[in-house]
């Protein structure tokens, strides 16, 4: 089996962005700290009023296809991923196909295209379809476009709002790949759940807390299959362990229950019983609150010591990096925590060929999944080609006001005349809807004039 994985990424970012501390708590009354530290969110990213998931799309993929130097006929597919779709037949990927095409000379006719629906699970499951069909042979030498793109808003004064966020993340999957090659084993923990959906219409309904146990549940379940098939995990034997990441808060329970779980049976254990005492087992109690309060009480310890405090600084920290600066992405928000990992360890001037990374994505509704990742030769200077860091520093910060006319403006009940924030440069903008209600697009050149 030859490898696959991610060869290539690029990232565009919402163009405006919500200080949740400075400029959403003073208004909601609440203590900036809430955000800083509990939620973990500093700013969400928002799109502007010529933004949207095809626009943010296209453009990620533009600067993809251009820093690989591909055209269209090149790709061999395109899925994107997304939960923000506005149509219930014509796929994403057509739009984003179509705006592509308009400033390549070649075009997308023999690429398989689709759309991929599991809540924020679908970016990882298109990569996925992507992997496969490399791995079947079906792919004729070509790599696959895989695009995760979403403007995750919430109805304003849903607990939710503090977790919004826009953008897009294009990845290239393909053979011999530069940043990342994909395991084959994975595991998944799935159940039927109504923890977050949006049974058509726009804004999610969300058990906000429901929603955290079914995430913890879930990828509980994921990391024992994937141990089923793949051997007994170490939490030292992964370089970083990127989760999906709705906001920071939820990975730090995640990482605390995963680092408990792949401890337990192995020498790190062991070292920590004289402080803590070794994991409560089930099968040696009479009830389940006597057991529930027994692990409450070693997970209360085990995150009080060093050992834990050390690894998390080090294999989770990372990963968290961008989120707090753009909130959720849902379907491309495991995505940009492995690019967080990797940014970091390139700033950072670590060497991570060969090094391991567990990565667990998760979808409302609900699906797990865990696989590993292996870090390719070449990462670094295709993490150091991304221009991401620069283009979240130039984003329109918003008042108060300016975000509710925004979020008006996205929401799909109103009917809202605003003036954009930001001015297109050397980007593809919505530019209204056609006869058939169709969302209509067009490429804005630079305007310093010199770009394609
Ligand atoms: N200083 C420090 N920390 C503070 C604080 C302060 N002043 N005030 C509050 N906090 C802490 C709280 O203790 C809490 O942390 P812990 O859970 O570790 O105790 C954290 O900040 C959040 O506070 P609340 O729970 O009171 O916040 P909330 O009730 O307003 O809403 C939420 C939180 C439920 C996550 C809400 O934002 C929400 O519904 N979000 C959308 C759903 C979601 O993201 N769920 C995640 C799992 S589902 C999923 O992953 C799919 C997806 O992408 C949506």
């Amino acid at each position: 089996m030859s490898r696959a994985g991610i060869d290539a990424i690029e990232i565009w970012t919402g163009k405006l962005q919500l200080d949740l501390p400075r400029t959403f708590a003073p208004v909601k009354g609440s203590d900036p700290q809430k955000y800083l530290k509990g939620i973990g969110i500093e700013y969400s990213s928002l799109p502007d009023v010529y933004e949207d998931i095809v626009t943010m799309g296209a453009n990620a993929a533009k600067q993809l296809l251009d820093k690989k130097e591909l055209a269209p006929a090149d790709i061999g597919r395109i899925d994107v991923a997304t939960e923000s779709s506005f149509d219930n037949s014509k796929p994403v990927s057509t739009y984003i196909a179509g705006c592509l095409e308009s400033v390549y000379e070649s075009n997308f006719t023999h690429a398989n295209k689709g759309e991929r629906k599991f809540a924020c699970l679908s970016g990882t499951q298109a990569i996925d379809d992507a992997y496969n069909w490399i791995q079947a042979g079906r792919h004729r030498g070509k790599p696959a476009l895989v695009i995760a793109t979403d403007t995750a808003l919430y109805e304003r004064g849903d607990p939710g709002e503090a977790t919004q966020g826009a953008g897009a993340i294009a990845m290239l999957i393909d053979e011999d790949p530069d940043i990342v090659s994909i395991s084959h084993s994975q595991g998944y923990g799935s159940a039927d759940e109504t923890d977050f959906l949006k049974p058509n219409q726009q804004f999610p309904s969300v058990d906000g807390k429901r929603s955290v146990q079914v995430y913890l549940a879930r990828m509980r379940e994921a990391l024992a299959d994937y141990e089923s098939v793949a051997g007994k995990t170490h939490p030292d034997a992964f370089a970083a362990v990127p989760f999906h990441t709705p906001f920071p808060g939820m990975v730090r329970k995640a990482a605390l229950l995963g680092y408990r779980h792949t401890i337990r049976n192995t020498d790190i254990e062991d070292e920590l019983a004289s402080d803590i005492g070794t994991q409560p087992r089930r099968n040696e109690f009479d009830s389940n609150s006597e057991f529930d309060a027994e692990m409450r009480t070693y997970m209360d310890g085990l995150k009080q010591t060093e050992a834990y405090q050390e690894w998390y600084a080090d294999r989770i920290e990372p990963t968290i990096q961008f989120a707090r600066q753009v909130g959720n992405w849902y379907t491309g928000s495991v995505h940009i925590a492995r690019y967080s990992a990797l940014h970091s360890a390139a700033t950072a001037g670590d060497s991570l060929s060969g090094e391991q990374l567990l990565v667990g994505s998760y979808g409302s509704g609900a699906e797990a999944e865990i696989h590993v990742e292996t870090v390719q030769p070449n990462w670094k200077s295709a993490i150091n080609s991304v221009t991401f860091a620069e283009s979240l520093a130039s984003r329109y910060d918003l008042s108060f006001e300016e975000y509710e006319r925004i979020h008006d403006v996205h929401n799909a009940q109103k009917e809202t005349e605003v003036e954009p924030f930001t001015n297109p440069d050397g980007e593809f903008i919505f530019t209204g809807w056609g006869r058939m209600n169709e969302r209509r697009y067009e490429y804005r050149p630079c305007q310093s004039g010199n770009a394609s």
